[in-house]
């Protein structure tokens, strides 16, 4: 039996893709290995990612890695294209395939085996011809309903890397997500690159919620990363439902309105600000969470200040703050007044102390406030572990006939790190 092991880089999409691969390879009669560090297996994938210059080095040293290690080596992900141009040595054992053949992995990694192999582009690539998991290699179910973006931020690689924006038909989605709650999951993640764009035959985003909260199971949804938008009443509206997780990862970028327009983003802080409210407005507690990027060419001290002030003010539950790197081929590449590296050191640490300030700003203030614990993992301190609507990390005590993948409603009695403390009730 042939073993494949697989290392995943970036976003929940390749997560999801993975995911979707390694349950295919397993149906086949593969045995699949999640831990590419110890593993010894013939066959590695790595799912690259570009977003970041960081992101390019770490793929390639994957990669470089698994040829080391493998007998063959499947490279796929964002860097992939790029990577076959620019790094490529001639090696027969790597096999490089791009994001929309991605789907035909497994059939092409048989071929390969079985010396019938002649080329990626003689299989049917689908950007959504992924298979509902069985297994994963984590606790929540990932669904993929859309691809592509059409928004073209000037710093951002992801229209290029991952093409235009489609969406996947809503039938697919939810025959997925009621296969995946058959399977045993019980809270599904909907992900994609600008997921608030989909619509698909008239079926918009809000539409899609709507038809997934109809699913008659004991689930809870979450939407995981998504781009402002003007988010109507009644979408808000769906977040009493206690089946939508009151969270969201929503992209502020940056606090400046110079810098948003210089990044083509298409709303104002104001604006932003104005979202945020209104959420809060029916569940106070709803936990934001975001991207921020430091360091746009021409991002002034004071642009950075009024970063900080919008972040502190919406209190983010997590910041993930990302530096500027320059993506060749993007509009912010070719800007004037590039930003000197040790300036953008200093700022991604100052956002990176205040992140870790608001999240335990936040965390203490769930204090005395249920949550519904998903539990994930057991540890051996005598507490299992998982996380809660909000999406904050809680242990709850063991005791007997305890389960993980099981929902329990606690009570927050306390803080230790980053982690919430929860009693059952
Ligand atoms: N440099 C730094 N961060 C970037 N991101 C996207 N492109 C770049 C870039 N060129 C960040 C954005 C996005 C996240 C996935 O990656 O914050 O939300
Ligand atoms: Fe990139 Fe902007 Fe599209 Fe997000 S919305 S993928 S940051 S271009």
């Amino acid at each position: 039996m042939n073993t494949i092991s697989f290392k995943t880089l970036g976003c929940r999409l390749n997560l999801y893709e993975t995911d979707a691969l390694a349950s295919k390879f397993r149906a086949r009669g593969f045995v699949t290995d999640g831990d590419f560090e110890n593993s010894d297996a013939e066959i590695f994938v790595i799912n690259t990612c570009t977003i970041t210059n960081q992101s390019d080095k770490k793929s390639r040293e994957y990669i470089n890695r698994a040829i080391r290690k493998g007998s063959l080596v499947v490279v796929t992900g964002c860097m992939a294209e790029q990577y076959a141009k620019k790094y490529l040595p001639d090696n027969a054992r790597v096999i490089v395939v791009d994001n929309k053949h991605k789907n035909m992995i497994c059939e092409i990694v048989e071929a390969h085996l079985s010396g019938e192999f002649n080329g990626v582009e003689n299989y049917k690539g689908d950007v959504f011809g992924f298979l509902p998991a069985k297994e994963t290699f984590h606790t929540r179910s990932i669904v993929k309903i859309q691809d592509g973006c059409n928004n073209f931020c000037s710093y951002c690689i992801v229209p290029y890397v991952r093409g235009r924006a489609v969406s996947r038909p809503a039938e697919d989605i939810l025959l997925n997500i009621k296969t995946e709650l058959e399977y045993g999951f019980k809270e599904i993640v909907l992900t994609g690159v600008n997921i608030s764009k989909y619509n698909y035959n008239g079926v918009g985003f809000e539409d899609l919620i709507k038809q997934i909260l109809e699913i008659d199971n004991d689930f809870r949804l979450r939407i995981a990363s998504i781009e402002p938008d003007d988010f109507s009443d009644s979408f808000v509206q769906l977040f009493k439902n206690p089946k939508l997780a009151p969270h969201i990862h929503l992209c502020l970028q940056s606090g400046s309105n110079d810098v948003l327009k210089r990044m083509h983003r298409h709303y104002t802080r104001e604006e932003f600000l104005g979202i945020v409210d209104k959420f809060r407005a029916i569940i106070p507690d709803f936990n934001f969470t975001t991207d921020i990027i430091v360091g746009l060419p021409g991002e002034t001290e004071n642009d950075f200040a009024q970063t900080l002030e919008v972040a502190s003010k919406i209190g983010f539950g997590h910041i993930h703050a990302f530096k500027y790197s320059r993506r060749s081929g993007t509009l912010a590449d070719k800007m004037d007044n590039q930003i000197d590296e040790k300036i953008k050191n200093k700022r991604s640490k100052i956002l990176r102390d205040l992140s870790e300030k608001l999240s335990s700003d936040y965390l203490q203030k769930m204090i005395g406030k249920r949550q519904i614990l998903l539990t994930e993992t057991v540890e051996n301190d005598g507490f299992i572990y998982g996380y809660g609507e909000n999406y904050v990390r809680i242990k709850m005590k063991m005791f007997d006939g305890v389960k993980t993948n099981e929902f329990y409603t606690v009570k927050i009695v306390g803080v230790e790190g980053d982690v919430l403390i929860g009693e059952k009730v």
